[in-house]
C-alpha cells in the first residue's frame, strides 16, 4: 500500500518536472527567436541571415554577430549569446 502510494508520487514528481521544464525550454526559444526578428532587422532583412544558417559553426555566429555590433547593432553580449546559440542550433533558414 505505501510503496504504491509512493510510486504514484514519484510518477506525479516526474510529470511535474517535465510540465516545468518543456515550456521553458519553449520560451528560451522563443526569446531568442524574437531577440533575433527584433535586433537583426534594423538594417537588413532576415535573407541574410537565412543564407548562413546551418552553414556557420558557433565560432562563426559570433564573430557575426560582433561584427554586427561593430555596425551597430544593439545587442548587449548576454543577448549576442542567446542569439549565438540560437542560431547554432537551426538546421535550415527556414527554422528562423
Ligand atoms: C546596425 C545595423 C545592423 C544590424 C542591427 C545588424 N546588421 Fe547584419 N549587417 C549589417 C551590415 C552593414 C552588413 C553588410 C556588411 C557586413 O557584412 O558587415 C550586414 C551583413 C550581415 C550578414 C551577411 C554577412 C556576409 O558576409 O554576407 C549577416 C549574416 C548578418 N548581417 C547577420 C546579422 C545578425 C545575426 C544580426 C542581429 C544580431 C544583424 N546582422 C544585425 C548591419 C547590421
Amino acid at each position: 500500500m505505501m510503496k504504491s502510494a509512493l510510486a504514484v508520487m514519484g510518477c506525479v514528481a516526474v510529470l511535474g518536472l517535465a510540465m516545468i521544464w518543456t515550456p521553458a525550454k519553449a520560451q528560451g526559444n522563443s526569446e531568442a527567436r524574437s531577440l533575433v526578428q527584433n535586433r537583426c532587422t534594423v538594417c537588413h532583412n532576415l535573407t541574410r541571415v537565412r543564407n548562413y544558417i546551418g552553414k556557420n559553426d558557433q565560432k562563426a555566429w559570433y564573430d557575426y554577430v560582433s561584427r554586427m555590433q561593430k555596425n551597430g547593432a544593439r545587442v548587449t553580449d548576454t543577448e549576442k549569446q542567446i542569439i549565438v546559440d540560437y542560431l547554432t542550433s537551426l538546421k535550415s533558414g527556414k527554422d528562423l
